[in-house]
């Protein structure tokens, strides 16, 4: 990770006045921000945590105590990252993104999680205005704690405080989204990056947990409003050590699946070798249809 590039990042944002397009999750009129908090025109009021985020997930609409991943779930992605062991994915999907953005975009990371994706973008592409959210305090937490010039917000994906049209793309790594709100945020002609797992993603590790384990089916379906995506397909292998394969397992939807003693065996074992494979799935923005 470039800290001092993102270090450039935020002063050269701070200075162009570059400040969060958030709406008010009650009223949606936009929320300004002065002495720490965010209000809006009718006088709700939003305040920063020390951390650098703020919560816009208006209590009535919370669906459980805790949305979203739990905090070792949170923690093992955090050191799985922290090592280094996804590098190639977040080069991919920089280069990706580089490739059709202009280097002021305005962008979203959705299900952004401890914000790994949004600091390695930012790092790639330092002028990107980068709003990020996820349902789960605690991972939006620990991102706004590492990576101060994106703004995060906790918020659910399925209703997003941000403008329609606002967005000239949203990244989505492992994460969930509504096709409804893509096409709303996302402006004509703008992007939307999937990132979702390849049928052989973790395919030795699933091996080991469950006694006839199903590749992944590759999920590439069309969303109104986008033209037909392009894909493309990033696989590496992974040496997982001690603490990290049990890391690895510990952050994927299989640390509450497979079979207990095979877990139990897989979590006992020192090391592992397992195939990363990732989609990348690019769709495009169409123009609004007039009625
Ligand atoms: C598999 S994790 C991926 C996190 C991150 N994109 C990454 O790859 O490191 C999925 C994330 O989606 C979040 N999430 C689940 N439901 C959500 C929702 N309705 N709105 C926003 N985020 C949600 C979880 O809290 C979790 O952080
Ligand atoms: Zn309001």
């Amino acid at each position: 990770m470039n800290e001092q590039k993102n270090t450039d990042a935020w002063t050269s944002q701070e200075r162009q006045g570059m400040s969060a397009k958030w709406l008010c999750p009650l009223c949606r009129q936009p929320l300004q921000a002065a002495d720490g908090s965010s209000r809006c025109a009718d006088g709700h009021c939003f305040d920063k945590a020390k951390e650098g985020y703020i919560n816009l997930l208006p209590v009535h609409r919370k669906r459980s105590r805790e949305p979203g991943d739990n905090r070792d779930m949170i923690e093992a992605r955090r050191r799985v990252h922290g090592a280094g062991l996804y590098q190639p994915l977040a080069d991919k999907i920089s280069s990706t993104l580089q490739d059709v953005l202009g280097e002021d975009a305005c962008m979203l990371d959705l299900g952004c999680g401890e914000g790994y994706y949004s600091q390695c973008l930012l790092a790639a592409m330092p002028g990107v205005l980068l709003h990020a959210v996820d349902i789960a305090k605690p991972a939006v937490r620990l991102a706004a704690k590492a990576c101060k010039p994106a703004h995060f917000a906790v918020a659910s994906a399925f209703d997003v405080p941000l403008a329609k049209g606002s967005l000239d793309a949203v990244l989505g790594v492992f994460a969930p989204a509504s096709d409804a709100e893509l096409a709303r945020l996302i402006k004509p002609g703008g992007w939307y990056l999937k990132v979702s797992p390849g049928e052989d993603h973790l395919w030795e590790l699933r091996q080991q947990l469950y006694d006839t384990p199903r590749p992944h089916l590759p999920a590439m379906p069309a969303i109104p409003g986008f033209a037909a995506p392009t894909t493309s397909r990033l696989r590496f292998l992974l040496d997982l050590q001690g603490g990290i394969l049990r890391d690895v397992l510990a952050m994927t939807p299989y640390a509450y699946g497979g079979l207990r003693e095979h877990k139990e065996r897989l979590s006992g074992s020192s090391s592992l070798q397992t195939r990363a494979d990732f989609l990348l799935t690019l769709y495009r923005r169409e123009e609004d249809q007039p009625r």
